[in-house]
């Protein structure tokens, strides 16, 4: 069924790109994330849960990855960088095959999703035995997420109280408020719960915000510190 709802992207596709063009460095932290996570994907098969507009597959050889992608200006950018976008809808309505992926990754998405685990459930019944589901986020916890949710209890990031402590090009308002923003304990338990119980950690971003745009940063071992963190669990 193609949505015709709004989502929570539409109509930011342009701006969400420009934002990471315009932070280099923050993109550059969380590429190299990525790629640290996803490692040697040749002859895998690959979903990309609210793969957005594709801008990190863009830096992968996607002829294996597959997308669901609720927002449809998002989507339409992600399928011409060459994902195969098998839905534009939400997770929460797809069916997906059984045993059937090597990888299932949300980067960022989880963060737009309110529940969890029947989301996870359902990757995780999709995955080959042995298959990875890989969760890469801002942490509620971290300087960002806490930035975050200021933003959105405020409704602005332009106040006295962020005075001096916002970085200059902050992640859209409107983004950071629509985000559900989970802290990272909180979905490792709930994978725990799903019965996922072999886990990997990798996290970037640690200098504070109004820093992070000032070098690319290296991937290193661990969830505790990072602005962004990748959750690695085995099926
Ligand atoms: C922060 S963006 C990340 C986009 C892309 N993965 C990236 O890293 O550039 C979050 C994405 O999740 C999508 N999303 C939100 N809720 C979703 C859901 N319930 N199912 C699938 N995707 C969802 C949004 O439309 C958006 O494109």
């Amino acid at each position: 069924m193609e949505m015709d709802t709004k989502q929570k992207f539409d109509g930011y596709a342009a701006q969400y790109d420009e934002w990471f063009m315009k932070n280099d460095k923050l993109f550059t932290s969380e590429l190299r994330l990525f790629l640290k996570v996803l490692g040697d994907i040749r002859g895998k098969r690959l979903l990309s849960v609210g793969c957005g507009s594709g801008l990190f597959e863009s830096y992968i050889d996607c002829s294996g990855v597959e997308g669901i992608e609720p927002s449809r200006d998002m989507g339409e950018i992600a399928v011409k960088r060459g994902v195969n976008v098998i839905k534009f809808g939400l997770i929460e309505d797809v069916d997906l095959p059984d045993d059937s992926y090597d990888i299932i990754y949300f980067n960022g998405s989880s963060s737009y999703i309110e529940d969890l685990a029947p989301v996870y459930g359902k990757c995780r019944k999709a995955l080959k035995e042995g298959g990875r589901l890989m969760l890469l986020d801002v942490p509620k916890e971290s300087a960002f997420g806490f930035m975050y949710l200021l933003g959105k209890a405020l409704g602005t990031y332009d106040h006295e109280y962020l005075a001096d402590a916002m970085p200059s090009l902050p992640y859209p308002l409107a983004l950071a408020s629509s985000g559900v923003w989970h802290s990272t304990e909180e979905k490792i338990n709930v994978l725990k719960e799903l019965g996922f119980a072999k886990f990997s950690y990798y996290q970037t971003l640690v200098k504070n915000p109004l820093y992070t745009n000032e070098e690319a940063e290296e991937v290193i071992p661990g969830y505790k510190s990072g602005g962004y963190v990748a959750i690695i669990a085995e099926k």
